[in-house]
């Protein structure tokens, strides 16, 4: 684990260090309008890294811990590699419990991993992850390339349209362990055909898209502290990122479309597929991924989705991840907030960072990090969780602690006439 860097907080300290606007560079065809309660991210600097790893998803769990998954590479002593490797074309999804009340100072335990097989696709990537009353649900969802050939190992990986992992494939479902991860129970070690997912959708071939793949776990606080406007009962919401068209590029990456979805947060509701709702056309459809339509459409520029829910301002904020150059996954990389009082919507845009990292992905918010909104100036400090710069070599990180890592990094969220900016 790399130790966090001091250097920001000393600065800091001897009023060397100023927040700064990231400036907005949305593209012409941004179909948001503009939000009025927060219109900039600013950066103070301040941030943190742990682990050489990326994936990062902490959920906030009953006992106040975080619990995430990662992959592709190093946590303490733990590697994970989630692409097909071996005979059977395993699978390893890493997992960490996250202590600590200071972001900037966190202790990571109970690392371990989990095996399954990749099989029929070519990986099998972890994705959405709550843990809620003792009970820890991760998902899994397939990658593929637009090349590959069954049984081909390498090669299978890389090349293609979009660089890298061009086919995003189906959300596979969940695993779930009621000892922090200890022992998991794997509806699905090994897939019996393409289809055989969570939602029943699969993607065999280049030309067939998914409406739920890398999905993620709405954060609505600690173990689901919030409930949003109309349910009864607490529920699990899953939001990620789609296409429909045959020709849409559609990588781990990039979509056209948004997805929503809910289920009780318990086990055997989560794990069949007819007590699933699924969000389409302002209403929900009970156990019929078909009826599913997107709750967010934006030609090429949707990718890796996450939503926060954020009381102090009564706001659901939404967090989107996209190449820069469409379809390019080992180029930069574009993030963009979003935000609704409602969580099936409409939207309004906060800011569109451009290059943000240069190539950051995975960006989420903790709800755990979210620090009080200011009434006086409108502001509101919050941490952005998420990876950077997994091929992206050619300039600098920006901002600083950007890197393939879990990264921590503080921002103040602002509206549009506020204090100037450039004092923390
Ligand atoms: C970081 O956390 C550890 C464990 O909670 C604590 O012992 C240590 O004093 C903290 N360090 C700083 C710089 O806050
Ligand atoms: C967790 O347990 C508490 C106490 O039993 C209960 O009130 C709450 O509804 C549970 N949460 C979920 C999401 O099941
Ligand atoms: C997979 O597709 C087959 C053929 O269309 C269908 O019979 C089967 O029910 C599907 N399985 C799932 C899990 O949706
Ligand atoms: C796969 O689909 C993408 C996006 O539509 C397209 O650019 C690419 O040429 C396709 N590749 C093959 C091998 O058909
Ligand atoms: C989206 O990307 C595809 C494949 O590169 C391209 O054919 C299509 O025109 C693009 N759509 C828009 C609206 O840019
Ligand atoms: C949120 O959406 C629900 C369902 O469509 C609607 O009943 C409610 O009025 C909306 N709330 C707000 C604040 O827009």
């Amino acid at each position: 684990m790399a130790p966090w860097s001091r250097w920001p907080h000393l600065l800091l300290l001897l009023g060397v260090g100023r927040a700064w606007v990231w400036p907005s560079e949305a593209p012409k065809d941004i179909p948001f309008e503009r939000s009025s309660l927060f219109r900039e991210v600013d950066f103070t600097g301040k941030y943190a890294t742990y682990g050489a790893a990326d994936t990062w998803f902490p959920s906030w769990g009953s006992d106040g811990n975080l619990y995430s998954p990662f992959t592709d590479g190093k946590v303490q002593d733990v590697t994970s590699a989630s692409i097909c490797h071996g005979a059977s074309c395993t699978s390893t999804t890493g997992y960490a419990t996250i202590k600590g009340e200071d972001p900037l100072n966190l202790t990571i335990s109970d690392v371990g991993v989990a095996s399954s097989s990749t099989s029929p696709y070519h990986g099998r990537y972890p994705c959405g992850s709550l843990h809620v009353n003792g009970t820890w649900f991760y998902g899994t969802y397939a990658l593929d390339n637009e090349n590959h050939q069954p049984g081909d190992r390498l090669g299978a990986t890389r090349g293609g349209y979009c660089e890298n992992w061009c086919i995003q494939g189906p959300f596979i479902g969940f695993r779930w362990s009621k000892d922090n991860g200890k022992t998991w129970n794997e509806p699905r070690e090994r897939l019996k055909s393409w289809n055989d997912t969570l939602f029943g959708e699969s993607a065999p071939n280049n030309h067939s898209k998914v409406k739920f793949g890398a999905i993620h776990v709405v954060d609505l606080g600690k173990a689901l502290q919030y409930t949003p406007a109309g349910d009864r009962e607490k529920m699990m919401y899953v939001i990620g990122h789609g296409a429909s068209s045959p020709f849409s590029p559609q990588s781990w990456m990039q979509g056209s479309e948004i997805y929503l979805a809910r289920v009780r947060p318990e086990i055997q509701a989560v794990n069949d597929r007819s007590s699933w709702d699924f969000y389409g056309a302002q209403s929900w459809h009970k156990g019929d991924v078909a009826k599913a339509e997107p709750l967010i459409s934006w030609a090429n520029r949707t990718g890796v989705t996450t939503m926060t829910y954020i009381e102090t301002v009564k706001r659901y904020i939404v967090c989107v991840s996209t190449p820069t150059y469409s379809p390019f996954t080992e180029q930069q990389f574009d993030t963009y907030l979003l935000e609704s009082e409602n969580i099936t919507g409409p939207f309004r845009y906060i800011s569109y960072l451009r290059e943000f990292g240069p190539q950051a992905y995975f960006v989420n918010i903790p709800s755990k990090f979210v620090g009080d909104f200011n009434p006086k100036d409108g502001s509101l400090r919050l941490f952005l969780s998420y990876s950077a710069n997994f091929d992206w070599k050619k300039s600098a990180p920006k901002p600083a602690g950007s890197g393939y890592h879990w990264a921590l990094q503080e921002v103040i969220l602002r509206g549009s006439h506020p204090i100037p900016s450039t004092v923390v």
